[in-house]
């Protein structure tokens, strides 16, 4: 376990080093995303979509080209299985609920992957809708419980998450604010992404090849694979009787908040998606030239990726499509996308940009899209929400006061998001 800390360790430090290097300061928090975005050149290609059918119509073949352009193939029917279950912790968060641990297989025979999933269910009736996270970090940090397993199978050595991080990146980078969830009535599930499929160039790619579906494709980019991480912990958890299954959102941050709008964009029983700070090959527009870029992206994350993002040679202006397009395969679903001015590299501007293009799909679906007034506005209850806060990269109380605040207003008083309820006559299940 003392191996399994250093790794995590390890990890940020040269998260945090690489984006030195790669970047110039600015980019990395020395600088203001602006906050003028009429001046800026529409996203493109143009979102079009008469109606409801007419928008339909084009989806599956919209998945497909964020498949072959952008992330590699999405391994659908891949087997999940739940290996195993236990109680952690009956008298979890001072007694307000439960933790488990549940292992999760994913795929057959020798390529098959297993996961810990921690699973944190308030006390009482139910039925609670569930916030499924990924994240960096093992699951001892992420619930601070010393009974969970650790990553590489041990038993968890220490759950405090080191001041240092905690300083840069937010007090819930890597620690989740389950006290919070359960006082709104949410479970909480969360694993570590790269106990799945790991985060590092040289080992993903064979990781990648077995999990091949019957008759399918295997993913060739990491951020597919953990998408699909998040409809598995779905799998896992159907049918258990706290669950509402109309009231299921998926978390992320960063590079698993682009896993988050992946899965969302493929997986229909996905409600609602907390995407924070994604960035590129997440929310911001491939063809924006301020913050990361694609060309960056994909040198320093090849393994994110299906090997042709971004490698026509004609640079970003060439792919057939862009990131408002993945957001609208999300609608007409709750969305809150979460931004820090100074967090440059994930381009703020671009990412309100690829929402505004996208709003008009939601109000297709009759479900209003963004409300807001410009970047700096904040409109929780609208189905497509744009946060930005002041300061850098990371997940802070702000962040997760705007994150319940949203969830509040899509989840609350049992009312699902499901498609089916919103207002208009005309939607059925594929809609969603
Ligand atoms: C790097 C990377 C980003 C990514 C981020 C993260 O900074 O360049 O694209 O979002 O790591 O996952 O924290």
């Amino acid at each position: 376990m003392t191996r399994q800390v250093l790794k995590w360790i390890s990890l940020f430090a040269a998260l945090a080093l690489a984006g030195l290097v790669v970047s110039n300061a600015a980019m990395l928090g020395l600088n203001y995303a602006s906050l003028e975005t009429a001046n800026k050149t529409a996203p493109k290609p143009a979102i079009e979509a008469a109606s409801v059918e007419d928008w339909s119509g084009r989806k599956a073949a919209l998945r497909q080209a964020f498949e072959e352009h952008v992330y590699g193939p999405w391994p659908d029917g891949l087997a999940v299985a739940r290996v195993s279950r236990r109680l952690v912790d009956a008298d979890y968060a001072g007694g307000r609920g439960r933790l488990e641990e549940i292992v999760i297989r994913v795929g057959r025979g020798d390529g098959a992957r297993r996961f810990h999933l921690g699973l944190a269910v308030p006390e009482g009736e139910g039925p609670f809708p569930v916030i499924i996270g990924q994240t960096f970090a093992p699951n001892c940090y992420v619930f601070a419980s010393p009974g969970l397993t650790a990553s590489d199978g041990d038993p968890c050595e220490s759950t405090q998450v080191p001041f240092i991080f905690r300083y840069i990146f937010g007090e819930y980078i890597a620690r989740a604010p389950v006290r919070s969830f359960f006082e709104r009535g949410f479970a909480y599930a969360s694993f570590h992404a790269s106990q799945f499929v790991p985060d590092a160039r040289g080992r993903a790619a064979p990781v990648l090849d077995g999990l091949r579906p019957e008759g399918g494709e295997a993913p060739r980019g990491t951020l597919s694979a953990w998408a699909y991480g998040y409809s598995a912990v779905i799998d896992a958890l159907a049918r258990e009787n706290w669950l509402d299954e109309k009231r299921i959102a998926v978390f992320g941050h960063s590079r698993h908040g682009k896993a988050a709008l992946v899965a969302a964009a493929q997986d229909k029983r996905i409600q609602a998606v907390i995407s924070h700070q994604s960035g590129f090959g997440g929310a911001a527009l491939s063809r924006s030239r301020t913050g990361e870029t694609v060309a960056r992206i994909t040198s320093n994350y090849p393994h994110w990726f299906d090997p042709a993002y971004g490698r026509s040679g004609l640079g970003p202006d060439a792919l057939p499509v862009d990131q408002h397009q993945l957001l609208a395969l999300i609608a007409p679903r709750a969305l809150f996308l979460g931004n820090a001015r100074r967090d440059v590299w994930s381009d703020p501007n671009s990412t309100y940009r690829a929402a505004e293009a996208a709003s008009p799909v939601w109000e297709l679906f009759g479900a209003g899209g963004l409300e807001q007034n410009g970047m700096a506005d904040w409109q929780p209850d609208a189905r497509l929400a744009y946060w930005l806060r002041s300061g850098g990269h990371g997940t802070d109380q702000r962040d997760i006061d705007a994150i319940l605040e949203f969830l509040d207003a899509h989840f609350a008083g049992r009312q699902a998001v499901a498609c089916r309820e919103l207002e208009t006559a005309s939607m059925d299940d594929e809609n969603c």
